[in-house]
């Protein structure tokens, strides 16, 4: 894949659809008019099923307007990277005692993904328990060192580790530590700079570190994009020459892309968003009050009435209307119509989520790659199993 390429495609394609990417749906209410409503009429179309089925696989087909299904085609290829199937080796019961099956599949992927480097030495950055670094280390001589700044999670490892594979603990220094920009940490140009799932900025500080030492391999897999910094994002020259505007509603959206829901799930996310949306319409509507969030409430409340709903979040609706009066808003021709529009106005929000993560890697790919590094993109884990796997693999040379 040519990374400068795409990335130019993928710019051009996120700021063309700026609008869909800078603010949820509710906050375009009311939404009458807006520069996606023919697109929004031919998922109006739609029955539920397909709905479903068009935000799970973005596929052409399900739509009639054709812009609409111009945009689909071009989405889907932006959004396709090489994949790799690695064989997943099996990992060592007991190693693999207590390790859920998301971390268990990464992890054997990220074995074989490593196995044929001669990498001595790891450095694995928010390294939680320090599972994969157990993993990594079984049956060989090299050794690991796991930075986290939580002592908790190191503790679960370590006496994991100490009963069972005390030969893998003596090989592993826990340092507890919280990461910040250029940090520092001993190793040797045959370690190897790992983060699996470093969060937010804590990607951005490990390539910065692969960038500015001797280490010989970097592998990063990002998350929680939501919580990256302004200066953490649009790195690499090529991005600066015209940075793309990334709010936190666009970054929210990328950390919980690309895992395909089932239909039970998008049911109760419609429910959820029913009550959620229209408790903000009403507040905006008939008390001119601006979206606040009501916390989060728990799953059992949206099983319920709208009223009750209403009167846990914002008690004092009580003053103003009725639990009739509430129930009846909620079913009501204005307020049904509303909804549906910003629900699939929000599909179509939703098909930019991916891109917008792949366009966070890609300007960590070209930055890598601005400094003289040899960069691999690849689609690594299944996405169902775990959805944030674009691996960034980098080799100095
Ligand atoms: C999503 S978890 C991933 C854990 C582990 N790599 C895994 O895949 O199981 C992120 C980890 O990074 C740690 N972390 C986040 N920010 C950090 C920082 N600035 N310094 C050190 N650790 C940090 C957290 O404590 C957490 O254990």
């Amino acid at each position: 894949m040519d990374i400068s390429k795409r990335f130019t495609e993928l710019r051009q394609f996120l700021q063309k659809h700026q609008y869909l990417c800078d603010l949820e749906a509710l906050s375009r209410y009311p939404l009458e008019n807006h520069p996606y409503l023919s697109w929004s009429e031919s998922i109006a179309k739609l029955s539920e099923e397909q709905k479903h089925q068009l935000e799970n696989t973005y596929s052409p087909e399900l739509v009639q307007e054709q812009s609409y299904k111009e945009f689909l085609i071009e989405l889907n290829q932006l959004m396709h990277l090489p994949q790799e199937k690695f064989d997943e080796q099996t990992i060592d019961p007991i190693l693999g005692r207590k390790i859920k099956a998301k971390k268990r599949h990464e992890i054997q992927i990220i074995r074989t993904q490593l196995h044929d480097k001669p990498i001595k030495h790891f450095i694995d950055i928010g390294s939680g328990a320090g599972h994969l670094s157990s993993l990594l280390l079984l049956n060989n001589k090299k050794c690991s060192t796991c930075i986290d700044m939580s002592a908790e999670n190191q503790l679960i490892g370590k006496k994991k580790l100490k009963n069972d594979f005390p030969d893998i603990l003596n090989r592993i220094e826990f340092k507890n530590q919280v990461i910040e920009k250029d940090f520092e940490c001993d190793h040797s140009s045959d370690s190897a700079l790992l983060g699996l799932h470093a969060c937010g900025d804590l990607s951005v500080h490990l390539v910065q570190k692969f960038i500015h030492s001797d280490f010989s391999w970097l592998l990063s897999y990002g998350c929680c994009y939501h919580k990256l910094s302004a200066d953490a994002v649009n790195l690499s020259q090529a991005a600066k020459k015209s940075p793309l505007k990334l709010t936190n509603h666009a970054l929210t959206m990328a950390t919980k892309s690309y895992k395909p829901i089932s239909q039970k799930e998008y049911n109760f996310r419609k429910r959820v968003k029913h009550f959620r949306y229209s408790l903000h319409m009403l507040l905006k509507d008939q008390l001119q009050e601006e979206f606040t969030a009501v916390g989060s409430a728990d799953a059992s409340d949206y099983q319920g009435e709208f009223s009750n709903y209403c009167y846990k979040y914002k008690p004092e609706l009580k003053q103003f209307f009725t639990q009739k009066q509430l129930e009846n808003f909620l079913i009501s021709k204005e307020n049904q119509n509303s909804l549906s529009q910003l629900l699939d106005f929000g599909i179509i929000r939703s098909h930019m989520a991916r891109l917008i993560e792949l366009y966070i890697i890609l300007d960590r790919a070209l930055l890598l790659q601005e400094h003289g590094h040899k960069v691999d993109i690849k689609e690594t884990f299944s996405k169902d199993i775990s959805p944030r796997n674009i691996s960034l693999m980098a080799e100095r040379i």
